[in-house]
């Protein structure tokens, strides 16, 4: 059933990348779904002198993002879409017209019955958020008399701590919390969502995801990519902004939480809170030393094609000390977690792109096979958030034959096994979401401002510290080298692009 009630999404930046590549298409699927309200309306903003009519044609008509989808499709389906977008624009600076903006969408509203229900999604740089956001309240579109506002605002949410605070403040100057919805694509990836499915809806697991039972866990997060043509942005962000403060410290509090009362927003987002808290934030520059890893892609070969090192890259500095390559090992200070080191790594041009989280469980503490060599083969429960989304259990099984010999074999389940059935993409469902009102996928201010508080010690180490080197790394290749110099004990950082089976072909259980 159709749960979105009639409104009007507002897109400022609308004649960027991200609306072409991500928000349209979303929207696409959402129509064709019959998942998008009867009365809907998108209005565009931006810089750029556009009609309805080129804005149309940008983003739907002869959008290369919606090219795949569009085959097979009648003209009809997609001109009625492309008949819901307008355009307005905005002024140089976003902060001249907004009555005219405010007329513009009392017009759409009432030509079009959206209700006075509106979401703005704030797709530009995130020095204009509050700038916005205090325009749209000066003409009282953040006002919840008639209808229900929202606004959804794209990452780098704050550039550190201090400004993370200061944008929160900002923002809720003029919008109340409940109304502030803050991405992170990564929780609206299905594979992450299922982490806390995985975790809460099984009796199997949770018994034994504890300190007593797993010895670390392993968050790896590759590209194989470099940074493209964004070397402007990234050289003022690095892995630790662009991709660990966000991205992966979602992914480390769905792993690390308490079991919540219930799965609604506000329980899920407390026990976020509570994990993210309980990180044992690294201040002295010892532990920094010892627990963090910065490095930088070099120049590199990869498949007979040359590609640039970082510094030589667009818009990067030629001194560049950005980090391309992050890795870092910490603890998480609380009854369950006690001593289990996590060890988290992000990079761009690895030779794959993966996202995956092992969890490694111990060894037994008696080892009745001895001559099985088991060697580093613990059982291990691998979820792959992307590709090849799915999950493997590791574990022994004695060899046909004589004598127990024990070799690893899994169990394991790949989305690709469901079929037909439809996995949304992440912009997709986080759209829905927001127009559905459901904030369970979007970070809350105190939760971004508690990964923040991990992360600054690190980045503030990092620039200012003495004598902190970066290391070099070929691209194509797993890191540097004394990386392995964060690891305790005889553990290696996984190989993703090892066959995630050890043994094809030997056993495998369904
Ligand atoms: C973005 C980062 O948030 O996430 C990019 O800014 C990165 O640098 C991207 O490439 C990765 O997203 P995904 O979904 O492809 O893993």
């Amino acid at each position: 059933m159709n749960k979105t009630t009639n409104q009007m999404l507002v897109i400022f930046g609308a004649s960027g990348d991200l609306t072409a590549r991500k928000l349209v298409p979303a929207l696409y699927n959402l129509y064709k779904a019959n998942q998008l309200p009867e009365n809907f309306v998108v209005l565009g903003v931006s810089r750029s002198n556009m009609t309805d009519g080129e804005f149309r044609r940008k983003v739907v008509l002869e959008s290369k993002f919606l090219e795949e989808k569009k085959k097979g499709e009648s003209l009809d389906f997609i001109n009625s879409l492309a008949e819901k977008f307008f355009y307005e624009d905005l002024g140089a600076d976003y902060n001249l017209e907004y009555s005219k903006l405010a007329t513009r969408i009392s017009d759409l509203n009432n030509k079009y019955r959206t209700d006075h229900n509106y979401i703005f999604y704030l797709s530009t740089p995130p020095s204009l958020y509050e700038v916005i956001a205090k325009n749209l309240s000066d003409q009282e579109l953040n006002n919840e008399e008639k209808g229900w506002k929202r606004i959804v605002v794209e990452k780098p949410f704050g550039y550190s701590l201090g400004t993370a605070k200061e944008l929160n403040r900002g923002l809720q100057k003029y919008f109340k919390e409940s109304q502030i919805y803050r991405i992170d694509h990564y929780l609206g990836k299905e594979t992450v969502q299922n982490l806390l499915v995985t975790r809460f809806s099984n009796s199997i697991f949770e018994p034994l995801w504890n300190r007593n039972y797993i010895s670390h866990i392993e968050i790896t997060n590759a590209e194989s990519g470099g940074v493209e043509k964004r070397g402007g942005y990234y050289d003022t962000s690095g892995a630790l902004r662009d991709m660990f403060q966000n991205h992966l410290m979602q992914i480390v509090s769905l792993i690390v939480m308490e079991p919540p009362i219930d799965a609604s927003a506000l329980e899920i987002r407390n026990e976020k809170v509570k994990a993210l808290k309980s990180l044992r934030i690294m201040r002295d520059e010892e532990t920094l030393f010892k627990n963090t890893i910065r490095a930088q892609y070099l120049a590199s070969e990869i498949d007979g094609e040359t590609v640039k090192g970082y510094r030589e890259e667009e818009g990067v500095n030629p001194e560049s000390k950005t980090e391309t390559y992050a890795a870092i090992k910490f603890f998480v200070d609380n009854w369950r977690w006690k001593d289990v080191p996590f060890y988290v790594r992000t990079a761009k041009r690895m030779p794959t792109k993966v996202t995956e989280v092992v969890v490694h469980f111990k060894s037994p503490h008696h080892q009745v096979f001895k001559d099985s060599d088991m060697g580093n083969k613990d059982n291990k429960l691998i979820i792959r958030i992307q590709p090849d989304e799915g999950i493997l259990l590791k574990f022994g099984v004695k060899v046909p034959g004589q004598g127990f010999k024990v070799e690893q074999t899994h169990l394991d389940f790949s989305y690709s096994d469901l079929g037909e059935t439809v996995v949304m993409e992440a912009y997709e469902r986080l759209l829905l979401d927001a127009m559905q009102g459901d904030a369970t996928l979007y970070a809350r201010a105190d939760e971004v401002e508690a990964a923040w508080d991990f992360v600054d010690p690190i980045l503030d180490y990092w620039e200012n510290g003495k004598d902190v080197n970066i290391y070099g790394y070929s691209a194509g290749v797993w890191g540097p080298s004394n990386a392995d110099d964060l690891l305790e004990g005889d553990f290696k950082w996984r190989n993703p692009t090892e066959s995630l089976v050890d043994n094809p072909g030997f056993c495998v259980i369904k």
